[in-house]
């Protein structure tokens, strides 16, 4: 989401005349876009602009500005804690960028602009042909925003508000002007995107909806979204995967913990039984499907055996690969209030136990793809010598691909042989 934001933040600037520099020293205005999902990324932060504030005494009319959750959560305390920044502005406020620039050059006081705004719709700026990042064969597209879900242990809904769906032509008009550009892949992003279209919009329709809709523009190849939440993960979704051949056969799908006690206590409302009848009736319908997960270990009060359970539960679904994290407590969260039981010692254990099976089962998947053929999008250069191309199959797997450099460009549709394997990535030669 923060990528996304990131670039339409450059969007917006680049038609006020802002170039990306290719170094801090050059730079007119800095951004960082921030997160505060953990306790880690947030620390990263703070050592950025330990970096950045000397920057200022060398050019006094260098901008700095914090955009993100961090600032949405606690604008005045950035302004206290760093008062060499120009602005805060919250990610509601990513529109706004233009506005807070030019406000910085009419007044010298530095603010804080984090309100939540419900009622607008997204502008689409204009994609110009000098732009230096113009759209990749990849392009997120924004379908929802915010999230009402409030896992306990979780800072989004409070950093980025209630859900708000964007209008279905809205999104048909900027995903055809992406692909217009260059896009031949969408992945539709929000918080929790199956809870699209359940406030927000003038005509409502389901998620499942959207995506037979989007699947019939023209131009558009391969179709992804990203984040689902199992209680809004429909059977008609799982039938859209099976209709719909621009819907690749990929899902992610967060499971946070293999423990019924504990799912409760995060509030995820579904039990590890309910996550796996989804899981088995998309795998039926689609056999090849790949699936991947977010994993919190030491949650507060995870016993060592709900924390088997987890293990149990990521070897029973096959992850193709998981985004594992240990328990962060964040300020303001209902399981802030918990004890926060596990020593940082265990759930570094566990955190490594759990990455250490996933590669295994990372591993043994890639080996499945050993001497057949996968489709891959081309989306760039490689950087591993001798091979030439960069892309990703529908499963997601990133693949480096032999070829030809004159015959095939980004945004090209190719069969790879894959030869070998090695982590998350798969390699071969162009047929
Ligand atoms: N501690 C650790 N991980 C967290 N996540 C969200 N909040 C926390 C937290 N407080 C993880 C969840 C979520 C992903 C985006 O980040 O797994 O799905
Ligand atoms: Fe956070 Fe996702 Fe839960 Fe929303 S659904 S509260 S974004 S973990």
């Amino acid at each position: 989401m923060n990528v996304a934001d990131t670039d339409r933040m450059e969007l917006i600037l680049f038609h006020s005349g802002y170039r990306r520099t290719q170094e801090k020293e050059e730079a007119d205005l800095i951004l960082v876009n921030t997160c505060s999902i953990r306790e880690k990324a947030e620390q990263k932060t703070f050592s950025l602009f330990g970096g950045l504030k000397p920057l200022k005494a060398t050019n006094p009319d260098l901008i700095l500005g914090l955009t993100g959750c961090m600032g949405q959560q606690d604008g005045e305390k950035m302004l206290k804690r760093m008062p060499f920044l120009d602005f805060v502005l919250g990610p509601d406020q990513v529109e706004g960028i233009g506005k807070a620039v030019n406000r910085v050059r009419e007044s010298d006081k530095p603010f804080v602009w984090t309100g939540f705004d419900s009622e607008k719709i997204y502008s689409i700026p204009e994609i110009s042909e000098d732009l230096p990042q113009k759209p990749g064969p990849s392009a997120f597209v924004n379908i929802i925003k915010g999230c009402d879900k409030f896992c306990t242990f979780c800072i989004v809904p409070f950093t980025r508000g209630r859900e708000k769906s964007r209008e279905p032509e809205e999104l048909h008009q900027e995903i055809r002007h992406l692909i217009k550009h260059g896009a031949r892949e969408i992945i539709l992003l929000g918080q929790n995107v199956n809870s699209y279209g359940k406030r927000g919009l003038n005509n409502s329709i389901p998620f499942h909806e959207l995506l037979y809709g989007i699947a019939e523009i023209s131009g558009l190849q391969r179709l992804r979204f990203t984040t689902s939440h199992p209680n809004d993960f429909t059977r008609e979704t799982i039938r859209a995967y099976r209709d719909l051949d621009v819907l690749v056969n990929h899902l992610h799908l967060p499971i946070q913990s293999g423990n019924n006690e504990i799912l409760k206590t995060m509030r995820r409302d579904h039990t590890v039984e309910e996550y796996l009848e989804l899981i088995d009736e998309l795998k039926s319908e689609v056999p090849d499907v790949s699936l991947t997960t977010d994993i919190i270990v030491g949650f507060p009060g995870e016993t060592e055996a709900q924390f088997q359970d987890t293990l149990k539960v990521m070897e029973r679904v096959g992850y193709s690969s998981s985004f594992m994290f240990s328990y962060s407590p964040r300020p303001g969260t209902p399981a802030n209030e918990m004890l926060d039981s596990v020593p940082e010692d265990v759930k570094k254990r566990r955190l490594q136990e759990i990455i250490q099976l996933q590669n295994r089962l990372t591993e043994e998947q890639g080996k499945s793809y050993q001497g057949k053929t996968v489709e891959v999008l081309i989306e760039g250069s490689s950087s591993r010598p001798g091979y030439s191309f960069k892309g990703r199959n529908p499963q997601y797997w990133r693949v480096n691909a032999k070829g030809n450099e004159g015959s095939y460009k980004p945004g090209d549709i190719v069969k790879v042989n894959v030869e070998q394997t090695s982590g998350h990535g798969l390699s071969g030669v162009i047929q």
